[in-house]
């Protein structure tokens, strides 16, 4: 399969994966299913819910399998129970209660258990997308985020439950913002700025006896930095509690790469180059090194440019060099070429991905996915 970006969806491609809306009013809706031929009322169907792409069949590449990073059901109805928690919180003037803990605990659990068994514990961005800037979803990317790199830092289960804790509690201070702050599309006003930074401490707040000290200086310190330009108090780095160093690098990763209303999602490469060059200053290395292994510069399926001019596929990525992909050269005419291990294939050590290929017109592309239309003449 193949991930094509929406303004590049022609009738006659097939979906090879589900497409499911996870938005506020249209929640856990199946939108369109696997197997279905695009005509230009699903093309204008998945272009209304503002959706990026879509996962399409092709023969040329029907070796690439995109599995979801955890299990549709256990996502939808995680998101059902935590979007109900934020707005409880927002309609109660933040009140939680112990009942509300246990069923957060019991979400994180499953997290853990679906996450701590997985072969490939590579996050692929596009599974996460969130096309509404919901804060309830960002929390759970954040939550899945910050177990998959607790998993590979090595972090026991009863300390991966409290980071997923306060991964999913940790914006719920955002539910007493007022949303015209919250997506104030032009610059805050001091004032403004000041309420938005006292979320951290209003959540930990509310939080208090409910849940452990380590989760209240989580959440307390996610926007702290190791440099002591973060808030609310500017710590520095040896004075910030340790998950809140995890959950700053989720995330700022899950904030850039998702829309907001007032700007557009960055692509993976580009928000994991900022990171990087965070290290150290806003970041803590350590974190950094493990973050990298479950995170793709270039989710599977997706084009890229390379700097030889050539255009190419993802094939599979390597969680010791993200950035080096196995990929599937598509050429000028239109048809597959090799594939190359930019890893290893020393043919290619001074060749390297220089965009995401998203734009693909004019470039022979439609003869590769001829095969889709192919099989849509089959049926
Ligand atoms: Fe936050």
């Amino acid at each position: 399969m193949l991930f094509i970006t929406n303004k590049h969806l022609k009738p006659g491609m097939i979906l090879a994966k589900d497409i499911v809306l996870y938005g506020n009013s249209n929640f856990n809706t199946l939108l369109l299913t696997k197997g279905q031929v695009l005509n230009n009322t699903f093309i204008k169907r998945i272009l209304y819910h503002n959706i990026e792409g879509a996962y399409i069949e092709s023969e040329a590449f029907a070796d690439i399998k995109v599995d979801s990073y955890i299990d549709d059901k256990l996502k939808a109805e995680s998101l059902t129970q935590i979007k109900d928690v934020y707005y409880n919180f927002q309609m109660s003037s933040g009140k939680i209660n112990a009942s509300t803990i246990k069923q957060m605990s019991s979400i994180v659990n499953d997290l853990i258990t679906e996450l701590l068994y997985k072969d490939d514990l590579t996050y692929n961005v596009i599974d996460f997308k969130n096309f509404d800037s919901y804060t309830f979803q960002h929390c759970l990317n954040v939550a899945i985020l910050s177990i998959s790199t607790g998993i590979s830092l090595g972090l026991s289960e009863s300390k991966l439950h409290d980071l997923g804790i306060s991964g999913l509690f940790h914006d719920i201070g955002k539910m007493s913002v007022p949303v015209e702050i919250l997506n104030k599309p032009g610059k805050l006003t001091e004032e403004e700025y000041e309420i938005i930074k006292a979320h951290p401490i209003n959540a930990a707040k509310q939080l208090q006896n409910l849940v452990s000290s380590d989760v209240l200086r989580a959440i307390e310190s996610h926007h702290e930095k190791l440099d002591g330009t973060g808030y609310p108090y500017g710590r520095t780095a040896n004075n910030i509690n340790y998950y809140a160093k995890i959950l700053a690098v989720c995330d700022v990763y899950d904030a850039l790469t998702s829309d907001r209303p007032y700007r557009k999602s960055a692509f993976p490469n580009e928000v994991i180059e900022y990171i990087m060059g965070c290290a150290d200053t806003h970041f803590d290395y350590e974190i950094l090194q493990h973050f990298i292994k479950i995170i793709v510069a270039y989710p599977i399926g997706t084009f890229v440019k390379l700097s030889n001019g050539k255009l190419a596929v993802v094939v599979k990525n390597y969680p010791e060099n993200i950035i080096r992909p196995l990929i599937r050269i598509v050429n000028s005419d239109g048809t597959v070429g090799e594939d190359v291990d930019l890893l290893y294939d020393k043919r290619y050590m001074n060749v390297t991905i220089v965009d995401m290929g998203y734009d693909y017109e004019g470039s022979g592309l439609a003869g590769v996915l001829k095969s889709s239309y192919d099989m849509k003449i089959k049926l």
